[in-house]
């Protein structure tokens, strides 16, 4: 593969002036995954609608699983382009943006953001930063940014450069250094895709804020299992699934079934997509949802997906179309980062 972010030694440093923004931008804008400041904690950015620059970030965060992630964009005009705003949506965000607040909103039939931003779902977290390096970034890049905090799964969110560079260091190509950001808490996620708002994850904007404009918020249900209380919310059992079923580590599809191949590929008589025919895992990552959403609308009684090597990106691709084999399974492996 084309390795967009190249390790070590390669990860630059730049100052957040004019020329260390531009850069930054141009890095964006070419693939590339940068780090940058925002109010709340350092951001790991991608182009929101480049598949494959996407992937990169969960490569980059080892990510076990392909949860969601945050849509950046400069301003609410630029949310309304990818997202439907209702008047809820709306009044909240004449308020509260740009600030610590994220919305979970439907995507437009024409939003160009890759589908691995929104895990396969049919929802996109869109939110305007009011870090102003950000702001600046975000205008000159002149494109939608998906980023997670900009560390490793499993580890604290960074609030300095040095902690983007402790944990990523040599995994990205680019650190915007912009200071301390001011908040060091995550923004507050609530979610407006279904008629009761819902508060997913508390953060710099409180509920009493948000219920004074657009009056009672709820909180995620919590499953019999407890695990919503393991602040995954709003996703479990709300990952995209296809409607027939899934067969894992097949090497050849039976009669009626498509063929999700990877790597060398056996004819099918029935429709077959590639994830990757060189076997490149970051491709694969890239194309998993859009094939699965094809094959899916393709009228077959199956979709056989071949074996998916269990490692780096492919431990996310086989959590994601294991969970998409058994939708009833609660919430394996969904944890947050
Ligand atoms: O403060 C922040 O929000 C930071 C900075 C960098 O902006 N970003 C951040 O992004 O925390 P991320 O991707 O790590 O947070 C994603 C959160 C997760 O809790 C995820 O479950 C939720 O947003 N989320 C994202 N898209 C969603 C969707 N379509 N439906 C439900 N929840 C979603
Ligand atoms: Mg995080």
């Amino acid at each position: 593969m084309t390795d967009r972010n190249p390790s070590s030694p390669a990860t630059r440093v730049v100052a957040a002036d004019a020329d260390g923004i531009a850069e930054a931008a141009q890095a964006l804008r070419d693939g590339a995954l940068v780090a940058f400041p925002t109010e709340t904690v350092y951001g790991l950015g991608a182009d929101a609608t480049d598949d494959l620059a996407v992937a990169a970030i969960f490569e980059a965060k080892g990510r076990p699983s392909f949860n969601p992630l945050i849509v950046h964009v400069a301003d609410a005009e630029a949310a309304k382009r990818l997202a439907v705003f209702d008047d809820r949506a709306t009044t909240l965000v004449e308020t509260l943006w740009p600030g610590p607040l994220t919305l979970v909103l439907k995507r437009r039939r024409d939003c160009p953001l890759s589908l691995l931003v929104s895990a396969g779902l049919d929802t996109v977290a869109i939110r305007v930063p009011a870090n102003p390096v950000a702001r600046k970034l975000l205008a000159a890049a002149d494109r939608p940014i998906a980023a997670p905090s900009a560390n490793r799964s499993g580890t604290v969110s960074p609030t300095t450069p040095q902690h983007v560079l402790d944990g990523l260091g040599g995994r990205i190509a680019l650190v915007l250094a912009g200071g301390r950001c001011e908040i060091g808490l995550e923004s507050t996620v609530l979610d407006l895709s279904a008629d009761d708002p819902v508060l997913l994850r508390p953060g710099g904007v409180t509920r009493e804020t948000l219920e004074a404009l657009i009056g009672p918020v709820g909180l995620p249900a919590v499953t019999a299992t407890g695990s919503a209380a393991r602040r995954s919310p709003g996703l479990l059992s709300r990952h995209y699934a296809p409607s027939v079923p899934i067969r894992l580590d097949v090497l050849r599809a039976r009669p009626g079934e498509a063929l999700l191949a990877f790597g060398p590929a056996p004819a099918n008589d029935g429709p077959a997509m590639n994830l990757s025919p060189t076997a490149d895992l970051a491709e694969a990552a890239a194309n998993l949802f859009a094939m699965l959403r094809a094959l899916d609308q393709s009228a077959v009684s199956a979709i056989a997906v071949m074996p998916i090597p269990e490692r780096g990106l492919g431990i996310a691709i086989n959590d994601r179309l294991r969970r998409a084999a058994a939708p009833d399974d609660d919430d394996a492996g969904n944890r947050i980062d």
